[in-house]
């Protein structure tokens, strides 16, 4: 099934890297000289993603503009002969049609993606976490999309995650089916205890999912930390239906967290063709010296 419409929830406060994120989207933080938000609209666009609603609140503005022509840069380096530059700009604003809409209150990520009902309609959509870069060699979202529908409704994009960290993931319960591609059957929130941990496998910022999410999602009660929780409607459809679990290749960033911030600096620029150089020099003389 063809899949062109894509949702990026990109409304979450960001309180784990105030207070950069006070003013500042952490969407629009640069990964070398990009921002995470067009390495996610590009993974969407290279997998046939034509049509783009991205989920915003108040003062994530910048994301708009970022998106839109810039007449007066354009002219500017029009007029100085940097053609490549100017491609570079322009390029931005006719990556894909894309539209904003306003989450007015931060009721959790499954409200955020209620905002997008009318946007999907009828349609299955693609979901892309607005602060999870994923740099891989067949963009994270098409390797989901590639097998929409094969074991019921909707895909999860799943890595394994520490015992240790499971707690802070939502945890799946998964029947191995081929390759690197499982049935999942139920999911946990946020597991507490040992028991409700299903397994190691937890959704990481990507999934497909069909247009009956939306009528769960009118029904989902607030769950973990008192939010409308994306997990809890997508496991009425797991129990259901079933759904489709596929562990993506790639590397995996959360630009939503202090570390993932660093590492994606560092990983990026030592693979960038005007930095790689020199970082790596700079890395090897700064690891004698810790
Ligand atoms: P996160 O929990 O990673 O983002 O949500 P957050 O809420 O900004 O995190 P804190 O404040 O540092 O703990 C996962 C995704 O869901 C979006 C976020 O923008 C992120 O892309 N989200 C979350 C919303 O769009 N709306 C919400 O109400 C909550």
């Amino acid at each position: 099934m063809k899949i062109t419409k894509a949702v990026i929830p990109a409304a979450g406060l960001g309180t784990r890297v105030l207070p950069a994120t006070k003013n500042m989207p952490k969407e629009m933080y640069p990964i070398v000289d990009k921002p995470t938000i067009q390495y996610i609209v590009e993974e969407a666009v290279a997998s046939g993603i034509t049509d783009i609603l991205i989920i915003t609140n108040r003062g994530k503005g910048l994301m708009e503009d970022h998106f839109d022509k810039s007449p007066e840069l354009e002219s500017l380096l029009e007029k100085s002969g940097k053609t490549e530059l100017l491609e570079t700009v322009r390029k931005i604003s006719d990556l894909a049609n894309i539209t904003f809409i306003r989450q007015k209150e931060m009721k959790g990520l499954g409200h955020a993606i209620l905002k997008a009902k009318s946007f999907a309609g009828n349609d299955p959509f693609a979901v892309l976490y607005g602060d999870g870069v994923i740099i891989s060699k067949t963009p994270a979202i098409k390797q989901l999309i590639d097998h929409y529908g094969e074991y019921g409704k909707g895909v999860v994009g799943v890595k394994l995650v520490d015992e240790k960290d499971i707690h802070k993931y939502g945890s799946l319960k998964v029947e191995p089916m081929h390759d690197n591609v499982f049935k999942c059957t139920d999911m946990k929130e946020k597991p507490q205890t040992k028991e409700e941990v299903l397994s190691l496998y937890s959704i990481l910022d990507r999934c497909v999912l069909p247009p009956e999410i939306f009528d769960i999602l009118e029904n989902t009660k607030p769950g973990a930390g008192g939010e409308i929780q994306l997990t809890d409607a997508m496991r009425e459809i797991a129990i259901k239906d079933g759904m489709t679990a596929v562990e993506f290749e790639g590397r995996r960033y959360d630009m939503g967290n202090k570390f993932g911030i660093l590492q994606a600096q560092i990983e990026v620029g030592l693979e960038h063709p005007e930095t790689s150089v020199q970082l790596k020099k700079y890395i090897k003389e700064l690891a004698k010296k810790i």
